[in-house]
């Protein structure tokens, strides 16, 4: 926030934030757009003359949770009848006037390309209205601002360097929510980079839905590089070509990114990763499924033996690199032997870790229309409880090789249990506790590992 804006700020804004990372790093662009025309953040809801819930369309149950806030909400309007509502992010887009329609508490519905707008939605409101703008962009990635980092402990941070999806798999609303993919310019990208080193930053992640497919060449929707023009090529800059810009650009500070696509991940990414030791050897690459046909249904363009493919060249060039995975249990039509196959790759695979999910069918999305949602609920309940059992037991396997051997963690906030013990994340993006000693917040300090559960290594700090 501006100093000015601290200086002027009359009013006060809270703002919630659900889903992804993405969405963590919206609320920021907001909280900075916001402040420029004087309202400051706040951490507590009760004095909040706007609050705001950034949210989340992906799974029926994450708007569910939504629905439920905005009921708790009225005691907030009960006790403040000025406070101003607004419901932000993938719901409002999916949703659009329907939203005004069926909740009536919610004064301003924004989509995600329309931030810039909130405050003349807001002074609309103000005004005596109800306001809505859920026009998608082809271009804006609001590369020039200045996000307010919210709720940072002051050590990672989060870089948006593209929006949108144009990936189209058959279950996933993103595309319609968030619109067009487009790449934002290399050069705010590191200047947003140097900008954290400066204040006092250790480690930033680089967010888009499918960084393997970044492209800049000037600004706009996505072009494939063989349609660029020669002046667009000669300006062009790929996604390995940012990482190693970026690992140069802030050689003090560790480099994540999420998310990868296997049917787009190079080898120039994985040997960018290699080159550079600030670069975390740590990969989120989705499978969702382990069985072709299943992978064809979903239009994920790739089969079970490319995605094998892709880990084993990923393993060739960076032996220790940390593999995660999203998987999607009871997908349309999905048979047991195919549940199996999912199942199978995760043993081979022996992903670090996994976030799975039960298959959510989303509105307007091609399986919704094309599809039938036709795995019954319990089974998809007993097969996810099966991918969830198989994937602790490799975790737990998996940390459990740690034991005796010394990690690097950066550390970035108390640990949960006790106020004793730092929590940081080894390279491989593995949550890692220790006892406090001399040691501070974005320190990275090298840990002996003693022991392992399905989720943390814990050890002593040797130096
Ligand atoms: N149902 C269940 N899971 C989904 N995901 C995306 N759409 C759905 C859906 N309709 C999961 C995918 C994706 C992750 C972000 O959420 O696994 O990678
Ligand atoms: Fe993020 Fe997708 Fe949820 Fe939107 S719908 S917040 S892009 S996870």
């Amino acid at each position: 926030m501006t100093e000015t804006a601290v200086e002027t700020a009359e009013r006060k804004l809270y703002i919630e934030s659900y889903g992804c990372a993405m969405n963590f790093s919206d609320s920021e662009i907001i909280a900075s757009i916001m402040g420029e025309h004087g309202f400051a953040t706040t951490k507590n809801e009760f004095d909040a003359d706007v609050i705001f819930l950034n949210t989340c369309a992906i799974r029926d149950n994450a708007e569910q949770r939504i629905r439920e806030r905005l009921k708790h909400l009225r005691a907030n309007k009960k006790q403040n009848r000025d406070l101003i509502i607004g419901v932000l992010g993938c719901m409002a887009e999916r949703l659009k006037d329907k939203l005004l329609e069926e909740e009536k508490l919610v004064d301003v519905v924004a989509g995600p390309d329309s931030y810039r707008e909130l405050p003349k939605l807001v002074a609309e409101v103000d005004e005596g209205g109800r306001a809505i703008n859920v026009l998608l962009s082809r271009e804006e990635t609001y590369g020039d601002l200045n996000p307010v980092r919210l709720n940072s402990n002051g050590v990672t941070a989060f870089i948006s360097i593209m929006r949108g999806c144009d990936n189209m798999c058959s279950f996933c609303v993103v595309p319609f929510t968030r619109g067009r993919e487009r790449s934002r310019d290399p050069k705010s990208i590191l200047r947003e980079a140097r900008e954290l080193a400066s204040a006092g930053y250790k480690e930033i992640i680089l967010l888009g839905q499918n960084v393997d497919s970044y492209l800049w060449f000037g600004g706009g929707p996505k072009k494939e590089f063989k349609n660029l023009t020669e002046e667009e090529k000669a300006c062009s800059v790929d996604f390995a070509e940012l990482l190693g810009m970026a690992a140069l650009a802030v050689p003090g500070l560790r480099i994540r990114y999420s998310t990868s696509h296997p049917r787009d991940i190079t080898e120039k990414v994985v040997h960018t990763m290699a080159k550079y030791k600030n670069v975390c050897n740590y990969i989120h690459l989705p499978a969702q499924s382990g069985n072709s046909r299943v992978l064809d249904v979903m239009s994920r363009n790739y089969t079970r033996e490319w995605y094998m493919d892709k880990v084993r060249m990923i393993r060739n060039i960076l032996p220790d690199c940390g593999i995660s995975c999203d998987i999607i249990a009871g997908f349309c039509s999905e048979t047991e032997e195919e549940h199996q196959d999912t199942l199978s790759l995760m043993e081979w695979a022996r992903f670090d870790f996994s976030y799975m999910y039960k298959y959510s069918e989303r509105p307007g999305t091609p399986a919704a229309k094309k599809l039938t949602d036709d795995v019954p609920e319990d089974l998809k309940g007993r097969r996810l409880q099966e991918i969830i059992a198989l994937q602790n037991e490799v975790s737990k396997a998996k940390n459990q090789e740690y034991i005796g051997k010394v990690v690097e963690v950066l550390v970035e906030s108390e640990s949960k249990r006790s106020s004793e013990e730092w929590m940081g994340r080894n390279d491989q993006n593995v949550v890692t506790v220790f006892p406090k000693a001399n040691f501070q917040k974005g320190n990275l300090v090298k840990v002996l590992v003693e022991s392992a559960s399905t989720t943390t290594l814990r050890g002593k700090a040797i130096g």
